[in-house]
Formats: C-alpha cells, sequence, structure tokens
C-alpha cells in the first residue's frame, strides 16, 4: 500500500513540523566527520541542519512533503546567508538579550534569501497566514502541542511557569522533591497523554499503532521522568514547547541555534552538495549516488506497513556503501519480524547520547551495514 494513502496525501501537503520534535544532537553524534553522502528525513529542517557541522560531501534532504522541503531550504538558505543573531531573530528563537525583529523586518530578511520559487511561493503563503510572526509554533504538530501546553498550565497553574526558574540541577531536583505538583501533573498525563487525544489534535486517526508494551502512561510518565532529571527544564526546548507552549529560555533552544554549531553548519553548507528529493525513502535510497554512509529516518519506521516493516532494511541496502549506518527514531510502534541480514544492530555502542537526546520519547535503533 503507498504511502500516501496510509498517511493520506492531505498529510503531505502542509507544513506538519516547524520547530523540531526531535534533538537531532543523537544524529549528529552517530555521523563521521566527513561522510561521502548523507540522506537524511527532512521534516521541519531542524532535524537536517546539524547534520552540516560534519561536512558532509553530499546532504540530500529528502521528504514525501514539499511544504516540508521548501521549509528546509529556507533553513540551510538562511545559515547560509544570517549571521547566528540574525538566524535567530530571524526563525524567532529567543535570543539572550531578549531583542526581536518586527514582521516587516522579517519579510525583508526573507525577501533576501535566495530560494528556489517552488519553496518562495510555498512558503510565502504560509508567512502570510502568520503575519509574518516567528513560524516556529505554525507548524500542525507545533499547534497540538500549543493547545496541550494551554491545559497544562490552565491544570498546573504558576507551579509551570515556577519549574522553569530552576537554574540549575540541584534547584530542579529540589524543586520536584518539595514543589511540583506531581498529582496533577500525572493526571495530566493520563488525560492527555494517549492516540485518541493526539489522533483528535493532530494525527486524524493515523497515530503509529502501538507495539510497545509500555501503556500509554506509562510511557510518557516515564519519558517526562528522564527529562525532569536530565537537567533544569528551561536547558530542554521539548519541555518549553510541550509545559509552556513557546522557547522562552535562550539557554534550552534546539542544536541548530547553538553559536558553536552554526558556525560549522555554515562552513558545512558552504562546501556540501545539497540536494532537495521529494520522494518516498526507501524508492529514493534504491538509486541513490553516490553510494550513502549514513541515513537519519526518523520516525518514518513507526508509520510502515506489516510488509515494509520487515523489509525496509534490505530495501535501504543497496544504496548503502560497506559501514553505513542507519538511524531509526520509534514512536509508540517498533518495525516488526525486520530482515536484518547484512546489518548489526550497533545501538549499545550509542547509549550515552541515546540517554542524553532532550525529548526521551523515541525508541532509538542504530544499524550498521556489514563492512
Ligand atoms: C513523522 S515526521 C518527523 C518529523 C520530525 N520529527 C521533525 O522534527 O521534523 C516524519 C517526516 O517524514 C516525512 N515522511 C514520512 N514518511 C516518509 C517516507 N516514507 N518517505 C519520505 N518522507 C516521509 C513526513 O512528511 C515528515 O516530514
Amino acid at each position: 500500500m503507498p504511502l500516501a494513502d496510509e498517511m493520506g496525501e492531505s498529510y503531505f501537503n502542509k507544513l506538519n513540523y516547524t520547530l523540531s520534535n526531535e534533538d537531532t544532537a543523537l544524529e549528529l553524534g552517530v555521523l563521521p566527520e566527513q561522510t561521502g553522502h548523507v540522506v537524511a528525513i527532512a521534516g521541519s529542517g531542524s532535524r537536517v541542519l546539524p547534520l552540516f557541522a560534519r561536512h558532509p560531501g553530499v546532504m540530500t534532504c529528502l521528504d514525501r512533503s514539499p511544504a516540508q522541503l521548501a521549509l528546509t531550504e529556507l533553513r540551510v538558505e538562511s545559515v547560509r546567508a544570517l549571521s547566528h543573531r540574525d538566524f535567530l531573530t530571524f526563525w524567532g528563537y529567543p535570543t539572550r538579550d531578549g531583542v526581536r525583529i518586527r514582521p516587516e523586518e522579517r519579510k525583508a530578511v526573507f525577501d533576501s534569501l535566495p530560494l528556489s520559487d517552488a519553496a518562495r511561493s510555498l512558503l510565502l503563503s504560509h508567512f502570510e497566514q502568520t503575519a509574518w510572526d516567528s513560524i516556529l509554533y505554525s507548524g500542525s504538530w507545533e499547534t497540538a502541542m500549543g493547545s496541550l501546553a494551554r491545559m497544562v498550565t490552565r491544570v498546573m497553574g504558576a507551579k509551570a511557569q515556577a519549574f522553569f526558574e530552576c537554574r540549575t540541577p540541584e534547584e530542579a531536583s529540589t524543586f520536584l522533591a518539595r514543589a511540583f505538583p506531581h498529582m496533577r501533573w500525572s493526571l495530566l498525563v493520563a488525560l492527555l497523554g494517549n492516540a485518541s487525544v493526539f489522533n483528535a489534535l493532530l494525527y486524524k486517526g493515523r497515530h503509529p499503532k502501538k507495539n510497545v508494551r509500555d501503556t500509554y502512561y506509562g510511557y510518557y510518565k516515564r519519558s517526562f521522568d528522564r527529562l525532569f532529571r536530565q537537567a533544569p527544564a528551561r536547558r530542554n526546548f521539548f519541555l518549553q514547547l510541550i509545559m509552556l507552549g513557546r522557547l522562552e529560555f535562550a539557554e534550552g533552544l534546539p542544536v541548530e541555534a547553538d553559536l558553536a554549531i552554526f558556525e560549522a553548519m555554515k562552513a558545512g553548507i558552504g562546501s556540501a552538495d545539497i540536494r532537495y528529493v521529494e520522494s518516498d525513502v526507501l524508492d529514493a535510497l534504491a538509486l541513490a549516488t553516490p553510494a550513502v554512509g549514513l541515513v537519519s529516518l526518523s520516525d518514518v519506521g513507526s508509520y510502515f506497513d506489516r510488509r515494509t516493516e520487515s523489509e525496509f532494511l534490505q530495501r535501504l541496502k543497496p544504496g548503502l556503501e560497506p559501514g553505513a549506518r542507519v538511524v531509526c527514531r520509534y514512536y509508540f510502534r517498533i518495525p516488526e519480524n525486520v530482515d536484518t541480514t547484512g546489518f548489526e544492530d550497533k545501538t549499545r555502542d550509542f547509549s550515552d547520547l541515546i540517554a542524553a537526546e532532550r525529548t526521551q520519547v523515541y525508541a532509538i535503533h542504530v544499524w550498521q551495514r556489514a563492512k
């Protein structure tokens, strides 16, 4: 069954992702320096940009959604053309001195960026809908999270904001031990953390069919407990989005906003051959040249039909070079009966990176094609 039917054509011709719901520090840690050819699912583009910091030869940004590819192109060209500070203000990320730009200034920056006609016309209508305000929160996923965050602040009240005032791990663990409203939080996770709410808000019946043993409540409760203990919440973009509905703290932004990574991304973009490919990822990999050294598959695997679940690695194999890595994220559904012939499971080699990943809502697998 072609993918479009699975997720519905309408799903692909709108911007579903504009900020990020993955911490790409993981894929960045798995990607070796100067890999010849990297293929990454585009999504919001925020999951592709940091990979340029490893100076790949060829970077293929791939997605079924022309809207996601257009946004990815905008992200790439904004890094190429802008300073770190102008990149932050253009996208609407909080800066340490709180400076923001006006809508007409954002339009002027957009007009100055060298974009393909297709990307410009697609994004123009999107920016006009947001009246040239930041588009970080205007994707369907981000909008849905905004609705959840309003419930969180309504039920948790000032305690939610107070949790983000903790600046050190000690302050955060004391707050969790003495002041965090655990009962109200557990109630929120029980009420909101399930497929029916996410289908109603976002997936319209296409939420992955859960096959992980955990209950929805157990899965989210454990994910957030890990995040609460990882670092003060203000340092985590995902927690800010889920609990506050917006990014308020400059010290807790996605990897692409980090100054050192930004400068390395700019250099990588300057030297890479960048391709934008609208296609099904498995079909594209079968034809990929040059051979691919890393595939960043996002959680596409959680949406495969049963047959594709078992054969996806074998369908990727022809396009991969010996020793190539495939980084898979899974959201409630892990492919079953996967034919792993010719691949080694290297997930354990990256357990530190996986534990440090700042969303903790994905099961992660790293496969390596035999050398
Ligand atoms: C579920 S999303 C994840 C987005 C990502 N979390 C982000 O932060 O940008 C996966 C992305 O993959 C695209 N996609 C889903 N299945 C695909 C497939 N088989 N081939 C290519 N792209 C696919 C969707 O259009 C979407 O942009």
